[in-house]
């Protein structure tokens, strides 16, 4: 039996089409040639990066091994099937999820994100408060390491703490393992750890999964405790882009998500891009929309206008690779992330009059996951809503946001829409790849090295100097 097809995620960007205050068809138009020389110039970059060569210079650093992994994971995949790396990262998933009650995923930035975005959109939305026998079997999932908190370490003890010994395991994820924030919280749950296993490393070592650099601290720490497993970060791929490697994968596969789907669904999403010209394409057309409406129109603030809960953290993962990879030289569109309908009600007033610097990209779930809820009729009508009996909360929502596109459109604030199918693996994959695309060409083609954050080292050192005196 033939499997079923994916899915695919659409992006129609009509709402921009404004006089004045959007963009044209014409200006894509005009536009194409350029984004087809950006696609080619991070297909060439990837080739760079596959040859082995020198990367010249003015190229450095050059991460673009992202790019084809996901057809790499799946090819080595089918070839190898159980040694393979995908396989590995399953069986180490399923393990640890077998022998602990609850999981702490350890990482800051791109170290981190991409599993959270995947636990809020794909796992149940009160996963973490729900039975065992509910939650599929899995552990509780929690994350740390991406601050500095006192009282968030110290609750997160209470949580561990009161599971009784060896119940719960921890997933460091560092590509240079010398990340501070990471590495202080390693130490100090691996205290905790430790105290409960009564020092005895082999106990330990079993509870922790790391996955690191090549050549990282975290990794010479975790083969001196002799971890039984751990997965790389292969070079090539930085950290914000890192999400189908074991960074993203093997969080996804402890909370029982399919890493196979992930990649499949990335995979689409490269055939789309490499094959697509401009005007069927969703990665350059997003782009094309996105650059015109900045240096057109000065819209130097792209709102992901998230619709439902559940996207939310996808949203904070999309805002870290854009500011992190186009903030740069004093270029940079601002990204935010808003949740709707929840932020109509605070950002909505801004966004419908504010200053006209904004250009609001839907991201729409088109089916819900479960049953679908709906009002019922009522004797008590003081509400009422009775004549609103029948309409499910998905039309709501619908009514919700036909009705917020109008309303801009009538004051000719352009808007797109990206849909997503479902809120699943396929389309996440495919969603996750199309936003890491676009960053990248959207680099090439204004002059902008998307890899790398050069930026962020500044506070990273100042910061040493106060705590170590160097
Ligand atoms: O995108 C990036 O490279 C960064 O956001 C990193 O992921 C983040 O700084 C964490 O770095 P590391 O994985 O080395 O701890």
């Amino acid at each position: 039996m033939n499997e079923p097809a994916i899915l695919p995620i659409s992006y129609d960007p009509s709402g921009t089409m404004i006089h004045e205050t959007g963009i044209s068809q014409a200006d894509l138009v005009w536009l194409a040639p350029r984004l087809v020389a950006a696609r080619n110039e991070v297909l060439d970059d990837l080739a760079l990066c596959q040859s082995g060569e020198p990367v010249p210079k003015e190229k450095g650093p050059l991460d673009a091994a992202f790019i084809d992994l996901p057809e790499r994971m799946l090819e080595e995949h089918a070839a190898k099937g159980e040694r393979s790396q995908l396989a590995r990262i399953r069986a180490a998933a399923d393990s640890l999820a077998e022998r602990v009650e609850q999981v702490v995923v350890l990482g800051i930035g791109g170290s981190y994100m991409g599993a959270r975005a995947l636990f809020e959109a794909c796992c149940h939305p009160y996963f973490n408060q729900l039975g065992r026998l509910q939650r599929g079997r899995r552990p509780r999932i929690f994350f740390e390491g991406n601050n500095l908190d006192n009282d968030a370490m110290s609750g997160l003890f209470d949580l561990l703490l009161g599971e009784g010994p060896h119940r719960w395991g921890i997933v460091p994820i560092s590509k240079s393992g010398s990340t501070l924030e990471t590495a202080v919280a390693l130490r100090i749950l691996l205290e905790r750890l430790c105290s409960e296993c009564d020092n005895d490393l082999t106990k330990v070592r079993d509870l922790i999964v790391p996955v690191t650099g090549l050549k990282s601290r975290l990794r010479a720490l975790c083969t001196a405790m002799e971890c039984p497993e751990m997965f790389p970060i292969p070079d090539g791929v930085g950290g914000r882009f890192s999400i189908f490697t074991a960074v993203g994968l093997l969080p996804a596969a402890i909370m029982g998500l399919d890493p196979i789907k992930l990649l499949e669904g990335a995979a689409v999403t490269n055939r789309r891009f490499c094959n697509s010209e401009p005007g069927d394409n969703p990665v350059l057309d997003y782009v094309g929309v996105c650059h015109l409406m900045e240096s057109r129109r000065g819209a130097t603030t792209r709102v992901l206008s998230t619709w439902g809960k559940g996207l939310e953290a996808v949203g904070l993962w999309y805002d870290q690779l854009l500011a992190e990879s186009l903030g740069k030289d004093g270029q940079g569109a601002l990204p935010l992330t808003c949740v709707n309908t929840r932020d109509l009600h605070s950002r909505g007033q801004q966004h419908q009059e504010g200053r006209r610097d904004k250009l609001i990209t839907n991201l729409i779930v088109e089916h819900p996951k479960s049953e679908l809820v709906a009002v019922k009729p009522s004797t008590l009508n003081q509400d009422q809503l009775n004549d609103l009996a029948g309409k499910s909360l998905p039309e709501i929502l619908a009514a919700a946001l036909a009705g917020t596109n109008r309303a801009y459109a009538d004051d000719r604030r352009p808007t797109a829409d990206l849909r997503l199918p479902r809120l699943d693996e396929h389309a996440l994959g495919q969603l996750f790849q199309m936003f890491m695309l676009a960053t990248v060409v959207e680099g090439r083609l204004i002059g902008i090295n998307p890899y790398g954050q050069p930026g962020v080292e500044a506070y990273k050192r100042h910061m040493n100097e106060f705590l170590r005196g160097k």
